[in-house]
């Protein structure tokens, strides 16, 4: 991951600078008020919930009033669609064509979560020419009219595509389970992203967590190691029982909050949706989803 954290020193530099010129350019336009949380959901070990959290939790906000999109930025496996238990046709990418608008690529899943299919398209988007960017950005600007809280499922790790939706974002959940090595690379996570930004704005979710003593160990473990090496603590949103239930509605390709309403996972994820709703915001970082769409496409 040290290669990995140099590489991110380099990107987050470059964005400081270009951030620097956005204020500048589009000062104005930031100004605008606009209350849409940007949320990113990550991981450092692949594999450890990420997309159960952000469909699940997704689902959860809405049903509880909110009006939630759900982005998936994960180019690995697209798999939100999958848990949405419907076939996209078109993802963010076909925005590019003239005559495809925002309502064309926005799908409808449970609950009503809209959300926007990713699959190779997202690396597309942030490799592509500032006259395509432009394009981009204009069109999924209109994303703030839709939506009161947008989620984004990245991928793991510290590669280049999920350091600038992490960056990008106003609010960042890091999800992890108990076992060493997910652990291990969750600081990793924490390591990289506190020595190139100063926003301190990831919140810890522990998954697959069989009782609290569990989670109160997984929290004590990262943050005594980040006290002793980074000399910070992180602060910590909840967690979700490892629950057959999961499995099954994956199985089943529905949210288990929709299939298991009752179950365990089920549970937490309406204690974290309430954590979320009705605790303090993570982060300090203003008008939501335009100031997101700045950093993300460098302006
Ligand atoms: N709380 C849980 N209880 C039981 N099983 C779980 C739980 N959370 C996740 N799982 C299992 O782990 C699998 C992977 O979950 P998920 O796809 O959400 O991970 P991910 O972090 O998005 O993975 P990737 O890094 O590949 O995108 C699920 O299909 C399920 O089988
Ligand atoms: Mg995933």
């Amino acid at each position: 991951m040290s290669d990995q954290a140099s590489k991110l020193r380099i990107l987050v530099e470059e964005r400081a600078e270009e951030e620097a010129q956005a204020r500048q350019i589009g000062e104005l336009y930031l100004d605008v008020p606009e209350n849409v949380r940007v949320i990113a959901i990550t991981s450092g070990k692949g594999g450890v919930g990420k997309t159960n959290l952000a469909v699940n939790l997704a689902v959860g906000l809405q049903l509880a009033g909110k009006k939630v999109m759900l982005i998936d930025a994960d180019i690995g496996m697209a798999n939100v669609n999958l848990l949405m238990g419907s076939v996209t046709n078109r993802s963010l990418i076909d925005l590019l064509e003239d005559d495809v608008e925002l309502d064309d690529v926005v799908e409808e899943g449970a609950a009503g979560v809209k959300y926007i299919s990713g699959a190779a398209s997202i690396e597309a988007a942030l490799n592509l020419n500032r006259f395509n960017q432009k394009k981009l950005h204009k069109k999924l600007s209109r994303c703030s009219d839709l939506a009161d809280i947008i989620i984004i499922d990245t991928g793991a790790g510290l590669n280049r595509n999920v350091i600038e939706f992490v960056l990008a974002a106003q609010e960042v959940l890091l999800i992890t389970t108990p076992e060493p090595t997910a652990l291990a690379d969750a600081y990793a996570v924490i390591k990289a992203y506190s020595t190139y930004t100063e926003r301190r704005n990831i919140k810890l979710v522990a998954n697959r967590i069989h009782d609290e003593e569990e989670c109160y160990e997984v929290v004590e473990k990262l943050n005594q190691t980040t006290k002793k090496f980074l000399g910070l603590s992180v602060d910590y949103l909840g967690y979700i029982y490892e629950d057959r239930a999961v499995l099954e509605a994956v199985q089943k390709q529905e949210p288990f909050l929709i299939a298991k309403p009752d179950s365990p996972a089920s549970r937490c994820i309406l204690e974290l949706v309430k954590s979320l709703l009705s605790g303090e915001k993570m982060g300090s970082v203003s008008n939501g989803w335009r100031s997101f769409l700045y950093r993300l496409f460098g302006y």
